[in-house]
């Protein structure tokens, strides 16, 4: 099987339909209506998916792997933004890249928010995009962005793979800079209750509060949290899975590769970072998914390349966002989630399904992104948002120790 599994396919037809407006050096006269006209492929690629069973779309023809559009794209506004940015249309000798379609479709996505429903939930991903793979977080400016978010009333969630069950202290370690510049702000205790964060995708749901000394501390929701799964169907698929996984060390010679089993997921890793290759981890996840196609898994799972490691989890980051907008009573088009992985060796990809989503590559980019989202906040007038389901006791501040 060859796979072009670090391409993304939509991306690489956008890119494809602006360059001959390039090479006759006529981006400024012709590069708006390409944006046009994706912008109208989409909006009949939606309204083809609404009536379920209606033919396949024109852009559905063109790139088979197309997901699903939660909002309509504004793609002919933001690429003036863009322009106007970084003047992309004057250039001659450079064609506009992957990235920067990447950045175009992530400022369409941030300027649909403008509209209603708007913007109730967002999601981040925690390695590569609040901070660097396997460290802490450590950025006061994005802590102010997201308490920004926060203080306009959308809830946030560090939706992660990194899974220590429900051992709080664990997730605050790798988010102990963020906490300590709520505290630092004096965050009111129902903004903190915003914040949640979701570990091993979808597996352990947490919430912010203030504790007894009346520091910013996560607690358990496992009572409120509806994501479960079948443990005889989970013990199966993750035996599936770290045989795929022992097979690949083998066949793959990664002699120096350590492979773990938790309750709710089987890993692949190396003491020494730099004895990872890229397109060995790549391997064993394509394997790992196919071995899981083959068997027709009853639970869902993520088989991904965290950068320097293999997972397979049981759930995803989709059933993750599905839980939170069931939690919070938010519709698909309200949330958000950003992420670093969305090609399909990645764990943010499942995260399309769910809700409309921005590539980023690295915090510096969530930083970027969350200055455009906060803008468009910042300027709309979009009617009050739904509350919460009546159980979610989310919402409340936890019995007093
Ligand atoms: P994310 O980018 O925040 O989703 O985190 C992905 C990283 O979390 C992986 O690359 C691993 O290094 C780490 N991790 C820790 N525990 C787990 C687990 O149980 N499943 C998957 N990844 C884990
Ligand atoms: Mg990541």
């Amino acid at each position: 099987m060859l796979v072009s599994h670090r391409r993304d396919q939509f991306i690489e037809f956008v890119k494809n339909l602006l360059k001959p407006g390039f090479t006759l050096d006529a981006m400024e006269a012709t590069a708006a209506n390409t944006w046009r006209h994706v912008e109208e492929l989409i909006e009949e690629h939606r309204a083809i998916e609404e009536t379920r069973g209606g033919g396949r779309s024109r852009l559905g023809e063109n790139v088979p792997t197309v997901g699903t559009f939660h909002t309509s794209l504004p793609l002919a506004a933001a690429w003036a933004t863009f322009d106007a940015r970084y003047r992309v249309s004057r250039r001659r000798f450079v064609a506009p890249t992957f990235n920067e379609i990447r950045e175009i479709l992530n400022l369409a996505q941030v300027k649909a928010f403008a509209s209603a429903p708007g913007l109730r939930f967002v999601s981040f991903d925690g390695d590569c995009t609040l901070y660097r793979d396997g460290r802490n977080f450590d950025d006061v400016v994005l802590a102010g962005q997201i308490l920004g978010l926060l203080a306009a009333g959308v809830c946030v969630a560090l939706v992660t793979a990194a899974g220590y069950g429900y051992d709080a202290s664990k997730y605050e370690k790798r988010i102990e800079g963020l906490l300590r510049v709520f505290d630092d702000e004096r965050a009111p205790s129902d903004v903190l209750r915003r914040f949640y964060v979701c570990g091993g995708e979808c597996n352990y749901l947490l919430q912010l509060d203030r504790d007894a000394r009346g520091r910013a501390a996560l607690a358990s929701r496992e009572a409120i949290w509806d994501v479960t799964f079948d443990e005889a169907a989970a013990t199966a698929l993750l035996d599936v899975a770290e045989a795929s996984l022992r097979q690949s060390v083998d066949d793959l010679n990664m002699a120096r590769a350590n492979v773990v089993r938790k309750k709710r997921a089987v890993g692949l890793y190396f003491n020494d970072r730099s004895d990872a290759r890229r397109e060995a981890l790549d391997e064993a996840v394509l394997r790992a998914q196919n071995a899981l196609r083959d068997r027709d898994c009853a639970v869902p799972y993520c088989a991904f390349n965290g950068g320097a490691d293999v997972w397979v989890d049981i759930g995803n980051k989709s059933e993750g966002v599905d839980g939170f907008q069931r939690l919070l009573n938010v519709p698909k088009a309200a949330c958000l989630h950003v992420g670093d992985q969305f090609l399909v060796t990645g764990n943010d990809h499942a995260s399309r399904a769910s809700c409309p989503c921005l590539w980023i590559t690295n915090p510096d980019e969530t930083k970027r992104v969350l200055t455009d989202v906060l803008d468009v906040l910042d300027d709309a007038n979009y009617p009050a948002p739904p509350s919460p389901r009546s159980r979610a006791g989310a919402a409340k501040p936890p019995p007093a120790p």
